[in-house]
């Protein structure tokens, strides 16, 4: 009776089990926040109350683009700023798409070996500290092309709200104070930037002080009042080339003077029917996902499960040959020839394909290109509005507080992001990442980004909107969120919240966050000659920012409908919200 009971009980559990697979995987994330006319989703969550606020008036996602910009540049300091430069991603109501490079210029004085010193090696410190690291500035010019081409409202009503925030200051709550954290010393070594980011006698902020930030207010208020003009002819752009020229720095008057918008079009590829709009180079993020998409479609993912040894070897593999490419082949358009439509080619992800061994670790050595001799602190945000425009944004200083200087008077952080040059071919970066000539300095190039904002729709009409911070792991952080909504049925919470992997072809190693593989999987992928590492620097697996469009998740989008939106805000944001209307 007893064993006749068993027998049923494992054939009907054998059964549940072949019959609803693919199963949705469940994590133990909050519920992704509902609305049904319009979601913004960021990493401050005053920031998302701005352009919630903007979408509420009939502003369009444009606009709330525009005020949240501005907004992050005074609530989310270590990454969002004017100081620094980005991209954004636009896909309009009629199905149309464009993209925004804002992203930081290298001086005209800068050369190819800035950061060498006589003998070939590189001084440490120099592309990532001080004045000389500055790339100039993009964010103003980029927000008011998007406002005065595709927005509604006038500048002033946009930039209002984070002038009084930084004019009246605003209480630190504990996800601010921690994105301070450990940057004490740094901030420290900058009289104006102490100034601003410590309190009296060099300490750093707790919970519940209050961060005013005068020069900063007085700086907005005048690109209020004059426009771009302000930033790039007037007053601010004397103050930043006299500050870098008192401190070694190399930017001129003529850099903000010529400094130039570019919009190009954007990157696009279909991945099991999903049409993906994502960043063209000068950012390899959108060529880079698009590739590794078309390496995967190969590989019935969904089928072999979240996590398990089989789906990470296809993902680790294609990610390996995706990122020999993206660091040897890709660079600035106006300098280089990039061979996107041969990387995000389906025949070239199926040569790739073919060389990667279903049982066996490749071997990123062996796929060095003949002659080939970056937080993390940057910030995404997601938006889409009643009328189903939706735009994606991502933004940086490069590294957490930039160059680690404000020039005196302007309150506004300046960039590290000639960093993302190749300082030195074969010489990793911040993050790591080893790149070739393609990305070399030279005067008025942009430095190759692996920024991401991307917008997928299905069938015609927007299905997601997603992006991240993360350095190098921009590219796989986003890639990850695809494939978790996509491949493994996650709602759009679990999917930026769910634990990553990463691999960037050099170091020859599969990074994990703590918890993302079983013991037994680590094994199974160790004995394919993979070197997983854990890696806990919490910072450095970005922060990724999404909405997903007619449900939580798939399975609730293809039984009917949800929510019209549905955002999520990674739970590793302390300070972030995901807000709609
Ligand atoms: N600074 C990071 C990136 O643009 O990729």
């Amino acid at each position: 009776m007893r064993s006749t009971a068993m027998k049923s009980l494992s054939f009907a559990l054998l059964f549940a089990c072949a019959t609803s697979l693919p199963q949705p995987a469940r994590a133990a994330s909050p519920e992704p926040v509902k609305a049904e006319h319009g979601m913004v989703v960021t990493a401050q969550h005053l920031a998302s109350d701005i352009g919630v606020e903007v979408l509420k008036k009939g502003g369009n996602a444009v606009d709330a683009a525009v005020a949240v910009g501005y907004a992050l540049a005074v609530v989310y300091p270590t990454a969002g700023n004017i100081g620094g430069g980005g991209f954004m991603t636009i896909r309009f109501k009629d199905g149309k798409t464009t993209f925004l490079d804002f992203r930081e210029r290298a001086p005209l004085a800068a050369t190819k070996t800035m950061y060498q010193d006589d003998k070939g090696e590189l001084v440490k410190g120099l592309s990532t500290n001080g004045y000389l690291a500055v790339g100039v500035p993009g964010p103003v010019a980029g927000f008011e092309f998007a406002r005065s081409r595709y927005g509604t409202r006038p500048l002033k009503e946009l930039i209002g709200p984070a002038i009084k925030l930084a004019r009246e200051g605003f209480a630190l709550e504990q996800g601010d104070v921690d994105s301070f954290d450990g940057r004490t010393e740094r901030l420290a070594k900058d009289p104006a930037a102490a100034a601003i980011f410590l309190k009296p006698g060099g300490k750093p902020f707790a919970v519940g002080d209050r961060l005013v930030q005068a020069d900063l207010a007085a700086s907005l208020a005048s690109i209020a009042e004059k426009g771009p003009d302000a930033f790039y002819k007037g007053a601010i752009a004397d103050q930043i080339v006299k500050a870098s020229a008192e401190k070694g720095g190399i930017l001129s008057k003529r850099d903000f003077e010529q400094y130039a918008v570019r919009e190009l079009e954007p990157v696009k590829c279909n991945y099991r029917g999903y049409d993906i709009v994502s960043s063209p180079p000068p950012s390899s993020g959108g060529v880079i996902i698009c590739e590794i998409l078309n390496i995967l479609e190969g590989y019935p993912l969904s089928y072999l499960g979240y996590g398990s040894a089989e789906t990470v070897h296809a993902m680790v593999e294609a990610m390996r040959h995706a990122y020999v490419d993206r660091n040897t082949a890709l660079g600035d358009p106006d300098f280089v020839e990039n061979p996107v439509a041969k990387l995000v080619d389906k025949a070239y992800a199926k040569e790739i394909r073919d060389k990667i061994d279903p049982f066996k670790a490749g071997l990123s050595e062996a796929l060095m290109p003949e002659g080939f001799g970056e937080s993390k602190e940057t910030t995404h945000y997601s938006i889409i509005d009643d009328e189903g425009n939706a735009v994606a944004v991502t933004y940086t200083l490069n590294g957490s507080f930039g160059a680690g200087v404000v020039a005196p008077g302007t309150g506004i952080l300046l960039n590290n992001e000639m960093d993302d040059f190749t300082a030195k071919p074969g010489a990793p970066n911040l993050y790591g990442l080893v790149q070739g000539e393609a990305n070399a300095i030279a005067p008025g190039k942009t430095p190759l980004s692996s920024m991401s904002p991307t917008i997928i729709s299905r069938d015609g009409k927007p299905f997601m909107v997603i992006g991240s911070p993360g350095g190098a792991r921009i590219i796989t952080i986003t890639l990850e969120a695809i494939l978790n909504v996509i491949d493994h049925g996650m709602n759009i919470q679990e999917a930026v919240d769910a634990p990553r992997l990463h691999h960037q072809w050099l170091p020859d190693k599969v990074f994990m966050e703590p918890y993302a593989l079983s013991p037994d999987t680590r094994k199974l992928l160790s004995a394919m000659g993979h070197d997983v590492q854990i890696d806990e620097s919490w910072t450095i697996w970005g922060q990724a920012t999404g909405i997903l469009v007619g449900g939580e998740s798939l399975s609730e989008i293809e039984a009917g409908g949800g929510a019209r939106y549905n955002g999520g805000v990674d739970s590793r944001i302390g300070a972030g919200a995901a807000r709609g209307y």
